[in-house]
Order: C-alpha cells, then sequence, then structure tokens
C-alpha cells in the first residue's frame, strides 16, 4: 500500500486489519426484527446515489418524518463551510422526542428503562434499582424542569452546563434545555474541576446542574465537591457562577460531605418537584443551537463543537432508524452503553433514539460491578434487541472470559454495534460469536463529535461486513479518500478521509472561535470537510479507517490532544519540558506515552512518576494519565526544533510499559541517526 500521507501521519497510522471474510446479513433478520428499511444492496445504492445527487429532495422527504411547527422555505443553504439545513422552519426537538408521542396516544409507552449501579438486599438475593419512565411522566418531569429554569432566569441561548451521573434526571435535563431553548454543555462526570472551570468559562456558563456523588464500581465520585472547585476557580477569574442545582443520589454516603451555599445552590427535588408540569415548547429555528459539546483538538485547549436543532435532528434520528433498523412497536429495546457526557451519548441514547419510540436504556455505572457480567446481565433482565458499545470495552470482556456471556439469556439480541475507534478482528469475531451467537450483525460507525451522527456505516439488515471495515457512507454522505490537492486515490492507496458535501448534522462551528473551525476542517482542502483520520477505501468501495493523521490520541475510544497532556506534565513544577506520544495498549487500543525532561534539582524516580500521573490526572481526568512515563536529560529534535514524534512513538511501542526505567536517558544518538527521516 502507498500512502498519500506524511511520513509523520503515516507513522502515526494503525496498522491494517487483515480479516477479510465476508458476512452478511442473516435473511431471517429483518422479519425479526418487524421488516428492513432497505432490501437490498442495490436499494441502498440507488438511495445513497440519488441523496448525494438531490440531497434537498432526499432529505426534505426524511424531515417530512417529522413535526415542525412552521416549515422550511429551503431544504438547504450551503456557502462552504457554512450550511444552514431546512432553513426558516421552527420546531423543537424535545416535541419529537416526547410530545408527539404522548399526543399519538403513546404517553404510557416506556421511553427510558433506567438501572443504578448498586444492588439492594431483596427476596430473590440483592437485586438493582430499575426505573421505567413513560413518555407521559417523563414529559411531565421534562416540563417541571424546563420551569425551574425559567424560574432561575434561564433564557432562550443561555448555556447550562450538565455535569452529572448517569441518573434519569441528566436525561430530563438535556430535554429541559431543548424544551425551553437553553443550550447545554454537558461534561463527563470522569472530568476535574480545572476542567469544568475550563468550560464554563469559554461557554460563559452561569448556571450548571449536578449531583452530590455518582456511583461508580461500587465507589463514590464526588461530583458536587467538583463543582465547588470548579466554581472557586471560576471566582478567581471574576466569572460568578449564579446557580447550582443539585441531584441528591448518594445521599446517605455524603451526609455532611457536600458544602452548600445558601442562595446559589438548590436541591434539585425541592425546585423541581414546586413547579408546574405545563410548559410549551418554545419555537426553536432550525439553525438555533442545541448544544455544545466540547472535545479535544490538536493544538490547545477542548474545543466547543456547536450543534444546531433542525439538522441534527433530522440526521441523528434518521441514522439511528437506519443503521440499527429500529422500528416503534415491534419489541424492540436498545442498549447504547456511552455515557451522556460524550457525543455518543447525545445522539444515540437520546436524541436520536427518542423520536424512534424505542425503550433506551440508560445504565449508571461500569461493565464490573459487582461482577464482570453485569452487562449480560442487563442485557438478559431487560431482554435487550440492540446493544451498541466499544471495541475497548469488547476487548476487556474478552480479557475477563467467555464464561460471562455465558451465563446469561442473550437470545433476544439482534442487531450489535460498535463506535469510537477501529475495532480489531479478534475482537469483532469474539463480539460476534459470545454475545450475537454467531448471527446478529455487527454495524461498525464511523463518525464524530463532529459529524453529530454516523456517517460511514453498515446498515443492520442490509449490508454485508468485513471485521475492521466501517464499510459504505451513510445516505447524504459523499466521502471519499484523497491527495493532498482533493483528488481521489484508487483503491487501497491510503489518504486524507474527507466529506465533500454538506449532510444536516455537521457540525456548524468552535464555540467563539471560527478561525479554529476553519482552520481544522476546511483549510487543508479546498471545499471539503477533513474528517483529521487517514483511511483507504478497497476494491469493494469499502472504507477502512488507519486513525487519526493530527495530534489527538484515542484512549479508551476517547479523544485526548497530546498537547492537552503535554501542558498538564509542564504545570507540575518537576517538569520543563514533555512530549506525548501514543503506544498500543491491548486494552484500550491507545496508552499514552509521555517523554518528560525534568527541571533541574529533581531526580528520576518510581515516586515522582506517581506523583506525575496523579497531577496530569487532576488536571484532566483519570483517562489521560499516562501508561508510561520516561525521563529524558533532552527531546530529540529535529534541527528546526520539532519535537521528533515519530521517534518516541517507536520508542513507545518497541518497549513494554512495565520495562519501563527510571533512569535519565540520552536520545541524542538516535536522534542524530534519524534525524533525516522526519
Ligand atoms: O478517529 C476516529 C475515531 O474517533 C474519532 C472521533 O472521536 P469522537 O469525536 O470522540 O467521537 C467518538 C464517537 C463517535 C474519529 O475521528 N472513531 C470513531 N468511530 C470509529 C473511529 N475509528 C474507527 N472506526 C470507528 N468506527
Amino acid at each position: 500500500m502507498t500512502a498519500h500521507l506524511s511520513s509523520a501521519e503515516s507513522s502515526n497510522v494503525e496498522s491494517l486489519l487483515k480479516e477479510t471474510r465476508i458476512f452478511s446479513p442473516a435473511t431471517d433478520l429483518a422479519a425479526s426484527l418487524g421488516g428492513a428499511y432497505c432490501a437490498s444492496m442495490d436499494e441502498y445504492r440507488a438511495r445513497h446515489t440519488r441523496s448525494i445527487a438531490d440531497p434537498e429532495g432526499f432529505w426534505g422527504e426524511v424531515a417530512q418524518g417529522f413535526e415542525w411547527f412552521t416549515p422550511w422555505t429551503r431544504v438547504l443553504e450551503w456557502n462552504c463551510p457554512d450550511a444552514k439545513w431546512f432553513v426558516g422552519a421552527t420546531t423543537n426537538i424535545c416535541h419529537n422526542a416526547l410530545d408527539r408521542h404522548v399526543l399519538d396516544g403513546h404517553g404510557h409507552e416506556v421511553a427510558i428503562i433506567w438501572e443504578g449501579e448498586p444492588k439492594l438486599p431483596g427476596d430473590n438475593g440483592p437485586q438493582p434499582e430499575v426505573k421505567h419512565l413513560c413518555y407521559g411522566e417523563l414529559l411531565d418531569e421534562v416540563c417541571r424542569t424546563a420551569n425551574a429554569l425559567k424560574s432561575l432566569g434561564v433564557k432562550k441561548g443561555e448555556v447550562v452546563t450538565l455535569y452529572m451521573g448517569m441518573v434519569p434526571e441528566l436525561a430530563i435535563a438535556l430535554l429541559a434545555c431543548a424544551r425551553i431553548g437553553a443550550v447545554h454543555s454537558v461534561i463527563f462526570g470522569g472530568f476535574p474541576a480545572p476542567a469544568i472551570a475550563d468550560r464554563m468559562l469559554d461557554a460563559n456558563s452561569r448556571v450548571i446542574m449536578t449531583c452530590d456523588g455518582a456511583w461508580r464500581r461500587g465507589a463514590v465520585v464526588p461530583l458536587k465537591k467538583s463543582v465547588d472547585e470548579a466554581i472557586h476557580l471560576l471566582c478567581a477569574q471574576n466569572h460568578t457562577v449564579d446557580h447550582c442545582v443539585v441531584v441528591h443520589r448518594i445521599k446517605h454516603e455524603m451526609e455532611g460531605a457536600v458544602d452548600w451555599t445558601a442562595g446559589r445552590d438548590h436541591a434539585w427535588h425541592e425546585l423541581i418537584d414546586a413547579q408546574s408540569a405545563e410548559c410549551a415548547c418554545e419555537p426553536m429555528d432550525s439553525e438555533d443551537p442545541l448544544f455544545l459539546l466540547y472535545t479535544s483538538g490538536s493544538t490547545g485547549k477542548p474545543k466547543g463543537i456547536l450543534h444546531t436543532v433542525g439538522g441534527y435532528m433530522v440526521y441523528t434520528a434518521y441514522t439511528a432508524q437506519q443503521t440499527f433498523n429500529l422500528r416503534p412497536g415491534a419489541g424492540h429495546v436498545y442498549w447504547c452503553t456511552a455515557d451522556i457526557g460524550w457525543i455518543t451519548g447525545h445522539s444515540y441514547v437520546i436524541y436520536g433514539i427518542m423520536p424512534n419510540r424505542v425503550p433506551t436504556i440508560m445504565y449508571e455505572g461500569a461493565p464490573n460491578f459487582p461482577g464482570d457480567d453485569r452487562f449480560w446481565e442487563i442485557v438478559a433482565r431487560h431482554r435487550v434487541t440492540h446493544f451498541y458499545t466499544a471495541p475497548t470495552a469488547i476487548r476487556s470482556f474478552m480479557k475477563w472470559g467467555d464464561q460471562h456471556p455465558g451465563k446469561h439469556d442473550l437470545s433476544t439480541l439482534k442487531v450489535l454495534g460498535t463506535v469510537g475507534e477501529p475495532i480489531n478482528p479478534e475482537a469483532w469475531m469474539w463480539y460476534r460469536q459470545h454475545i450475537g451467537a454467531d448471527a446478529c450483525p455487527i454495524v461498525d460507525t464511523f463518525w464524530q463529535t463532529e459529524t453529530g451522527g454516523h456517517v460511514i456505516t453498515p446498515l443492520a439488515c442490509v449490508t454485508p461486513t468485513v471485521p475492521g471495515s466501517c464499510t459504505l457512507p451513510f445516505f447524504g454522505i459523499d466521502a471519499a479518500v484523497v491527495d493532498e490537492q482533493g483528488n481521489e486515490l484508487p483503491p487501497n492507496v491510503g489518504g486524507l478521509l474527507v466529506i465533500r458535501k454538506p449532510w444536516p448534522s455537521m457540525l456548524r462551528g468552535v464555540h467563539r472561535d471560527r478561525a479554529r473551525f476553519i482552520d481544522t476542517y476546511w483549510s487543508r482542502i479546498k471545499g471539503m470537510y477533513l474528517a483529521g483520520d487517514g483511511a483507504r477505501r478497497c476494491e469493494k468501495g469499502y472504507f477502512w479507517i488507519m486513525g487519526r493523521i493530527d495530534d489527538i490520541l484515542n484512549v479508551s475510544g476517547h479523544r485526548l490532544g497530546t498537547m492537552e497532556v503535554e501542558s498538564a506534565l509542564v504545570s507540575h513544577p518537576a517538569v520543563v519540558e514533555a512530549a506525548v506520544v501514543g503506544m498500543p495498549h491491548e486494552i484500550k487500543g491507545m496508552g499514552i506515552a509521555a517523554f518528560v525532561s525534568l527541571a533541574p534539582g529533581s531526580t528520576p524516580s518510581e515516586a515522582l512518576k506517581t506523583a506525575l500521573r496523579s497531577h496530569v490526572s487532576s488536571v484532566l481526568g483519570p483517562i489521560a494519565k499516562p501508561d508510561m512515563i520516561r525521563f529524558t536529560q533532552t527531546l530529540p529534535k529535529t534541527r528546526s526544533g520539532k519535537i521528533m514524534r515519530r521517534l518516541l512513538r517507536d520508542i513507545a511501542a518497541g518497549r513494554d510499559g512495565n520495562q519501563d526505567t527510571t533512569t535519565l536517558e540520552d536520545f541524542t544518538t538516535l536522534a542524530t541517526l534519524r534525524a533525516n527521516e522526519e
């Protein structure tokens, strides 16, 4: 394979996956799901061709399946890189997720199945807390919460930060914001105080909703404490947080442990239970902001990716329906294991699923608590038909052993999905055999925070799959692999993954940073969206994602900028310079290797490594903890002063993290030898 990537980029690319067997969907699958939306690959091709040739006609028809308060005057207005979809139309995503089903007489049907992590003693042994929330009662709760936000003075367009565990109140908060036109910014509960403060400051957010704590693997994550610390950090920057609404999830364990600031802090249930359950949906312009979600970029601080109401609503619900073959009233129970703190949770736990009127599961805790079979127990308990998770989780399941899924009845499963990172064939095959009984199709969905929904993916009842390939573009997606000039490359030549036409849920911008929006996605290849991944297409036209071409790491399916980790390291007094690269990791897919040079007076030691790891964790969260730290006198650099990341990547990949040494290393000779390669 030749690569049309620079040497630095191609060395960052994952090794190609070798499995070539083709798996076609079982012939009776569609019937067992109540039908198929697409009858054959020929139909897929015809519809895809039409969606590219006539996007306005195609998406105009799809959008008819949603309720709008006023119609659009044009389906698309495209002025690269600015897209407007369903121009002039008004709607509300909360109306399409909830009110619509209630008005149609489905208010008693289950919208959300929630399962808490802890198990409580019961007659048949310890049982988890389970709640079934129907569309009707959820609508009442959302209206109360929306009224509560209004009572705090929250206005349309204002950013409300949500920093919560996976409790039903998080789904309610999301929908309540959408209902009144407040823009939510969800921060994953694993992030520490500085990350909350940075995001609130960037978004100019003055209202936050949180929990006293969250359950994780039997322990309490003290969320409110982190919020208090963040508010303290913000105070120092003259940014006031006016209101903090707190769900008491961990009550007894947290008794006395949660600080309370009268006037600013409000107990969720005291505030919300007192509100009326009537609250009309705010008519939202299709292009009004729906949410910001911060994600790592290759430079500087995380960027606030902006999604808007109409296009995001249509695209996420339509992809969910077509990719997973979801159907209301067909007994489907859908479970995406992602946390709502990430885009997968936004699009495929809540927004894309609820308009399809299929129950969505929210599970609060860890996959291995109290036992390594917790996920399979949940699948069996709730008779899950559609299961969507990340390759990193699958690799953990493999490690924990086949006996765990083997203990449970998984026969209700029909469709399996993965997302977040390339899946290795071994994990794909294990998933198929041990979870899918060698029968369920696996949809390997490629997409990004920026794309809002699936962009390259198999369709469950239609597309033949090959382990490791995310197969073919979704309707409306004009994806291609191109060279630096934007020319499409022949089969099996690696290049840049781009999307050449706008699609409804594409990001509309980077919050308060137009230049970064243009530079990151639209500058390198004129007129095309640059995904930031390397890819190739094989003879069949299937896409094979080869990994990021920039300095973004993908650790357990989560994005991290190398610069973020480097900045966190140099903010420790013992460190003068740091370089961070990815390294292969059996479970996480990619681990973090940090090369660190120390300040005068600091000496390498195991204790210092531990201190640096916990320092990084306190700035960026546990996800960012380096798996390997190497101390070095100087970092290897090119003559122009660029750190030789490729050399560092080779070194990191070549040695086992457990054998890493605490002695100072001198890369000078190696660097000189390799200088010409960079
Ligand atoms: O590198 C790709 C990888 O995850 C990146 C996007 O990360 P994020 O915005 O956090 O969204 C993750 C969940 C949608 C991509 O640029 N990625 C995501 N899905 C896949 C993937 N790589 C290979 N195969 C996938 N299915």
